[in-house]
């Protein structure tokens, strides 16, 4: 029914961020798709153009004015030509700075945060006549309601179940520019989940900055969590894999280990994020739950699902982190042994509990605790995907690969798998033989059936 004139318009957008970024922009596409917009990779002679911006460290809003200033001459260009660019700044970064950003930054038609995606077309309208638009409301329609079923997705494809925080961890502003946490209902999330599978998706990755958290109203009235409704979309035919991020340690219930050992659609890789091994400093942080407590979820994790992998994020340099901290953490990390994380220097957000502690950790200090967290996990990656160098895994083609006549994917364990492979093969679940690894990917033979 989509209005497809030859006068599509060009829509350019830029991503930061989380996972819930990515799934955002793809969202933004969708809605903006029925107004005649179609999404290109190059923002030259756009007539849209949509950053969508992370608050999550230091210096965001500056590095959102300098990339407004870089991107501001496509803008300029096309207006030479007498032509009309919509120049907006969505995300996080809008929400914390709403129509400061309008202020500071003339050339900026519209400004909304992550709550308002499907007043999209208003927006648009209104700015297309000329008025500026600021919209930072947490409105009590969700979204979700609005959002249209009809998605743009790969083979692996996301859906949001979950959003917003409520947990408050000292350091963070996800709580102050995502809003409270919000669980979709059971019978949406299932339909949307049947029909990204009839749109072809082989896997889905169940999303919300707290997917764990999930607390949804199934239609008996029943409230589910993350466990059981795994378990439900599992039944799904035609979807071969499951994934959820980001889940928060508190969260880990019975059910959801449960669903590990049972659901074998659930992929053997849970992202896990620990931020530190001190109790001390996780008490600090807010997080709610000890070092022994993250060893004993890991244990009763790999109980179930004895070749499951972990990931985690960690924070360095958190005030107050002495030697002997930074020392639990290393020693967390030696107990569990990850497959992969990320880590991160703290950095004091404005308008956060943590951003008022004393005990700042020197810069060079926490420069070198960081380095040092890093190379022991590398050292801990390298080693698990060389140990799978001689396996045969399945990989969900999703993407051409590096080199010519190669197809990139992911192995169960959410390893990044480059093969040479028959185009044909995209989107689809193949057997991979690895041959080579890094510590970054692996590389890999497809099994001739
Ligand atoms: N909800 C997830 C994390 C979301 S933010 C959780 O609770 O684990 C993603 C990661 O960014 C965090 O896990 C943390 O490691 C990092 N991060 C968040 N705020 C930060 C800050 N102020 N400084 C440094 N890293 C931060
Ligand atoms: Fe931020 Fe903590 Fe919420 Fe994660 S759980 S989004 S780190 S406040
Ligand atoms: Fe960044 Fe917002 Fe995600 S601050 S990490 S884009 S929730």
């Amino acid at each position: 029914m989509t209005n497809k004139t030859n006068t599509q318009k060009k829509l350019y957008i830029k991503t930061w961020g989380c996972q819930m970024n990515v799934y955002d922009s793809s969202r933004m596409a969708d809605i903006l798709r029925p107004l005649g917009y179609a999404q290109v990779d190059e923002p030259e002679d756009a007539d849209m153009m949509i950053l969508n911006t992370c608050h999550i460290r230091e210096k965001a809003t500056d590095k959102v004015f300098s990339e407004i200033g870089r991107l501001k001459i496509h803008k300029d260009n096309k207006e030479a030509k007498g032509g009309k660019m919509l120049m907006a700044v969505a995300g996080c970064v809008a929400q914390a700075e709403g129509d400061f950003i309008l202020k500071r930054a003339p050339v900026i038609d519209m400004v909304f945060g992550p709550q308002t995606y499907h007043e999209l077309p208003e927006m648009v309208l209104k700015a297309n006549g000329n008025e500026r638009v600021v919209n930072t409301e947490f409105p009590s329609v969700t979204k979700f309601d609005s959002l249209p079923l009809e998605q743009q997705q790969g083979p692996a494809a996301f859906l949001s179940i979950q959003e917003g925080c409520d947990k408050f961890c000292t350091f963070c502003v996800v709580p102050y520019t995502r809003g409270a946490e919000f669980s979709r209902p059971v019978d949406k999330i299932v339909e949307e989940a049947r029909m990204l599978v009839d749109n072809g998706a082989k896997e889905i990755t169940l999303l919300g900055q707290n997917v764990n958290a999930y607390h949804g109203t199934n239609i008996d009235g029943k409230t589910w969590g993350l466990g059981r409704l795994i378990e439900s979309v599992a039944e799904i035919e035609g979807l071969q894999q499951i994934r959820y991020t980001t889940s928060h340690p508190r969260d880990v219930d019975e059910d959801l280990i449960r669903a590990h050992g049972d659901v074998d659609k659930l992929a053997p890789f849970l992202h896990l994020p620990v931020q530190s091994g001190s109790d001390k400093i996780l008490k600090a942080m807010n997080r709610k739950h000890t070092a022994d407590r993250y060893r004993e979820i890991i244990a009763d994790m790999r109980k179930v699902r004895p070749d499951i992998v972990f990931s985690s994020d960690f924070i360095v340099g958190f005030p107050g982190e002495t030697d002997q901290d930074h020392e639990d953490t290393m020693q967390l990390i030696r107990d569990v042994v990850f497959a992969s994380a990320y880590s991160f220097k703290y950095s004091a957000r404005p308008g956060t509990p943590a951003a008022n502690m004393a005990g700042l950790v020197r810069p060079d200090v926490a420069s070198k605790r960081l380095t040092e967290l890093q190379t022991l996990i590398s050292d801990q990656y390298l080693e698990f995907n060389q140990s799978c160098i001689g396996t045969t895994t399945q990989v969900l083609f999703e993407r051409t690969g590096k080199n010519k006549g190669q197809l990139q994917g992911r192995t169960p364990f959410f390893q990044a798998v480059n093969a040479t492979a028959n185009e044909r093969l995209l989107g689809e679940f193949v057997n991979v033989k690895i041959t080579e690894a890094s510590a970054h990917a692996l590389v890999g033979e497809v099994e001739v059936v």
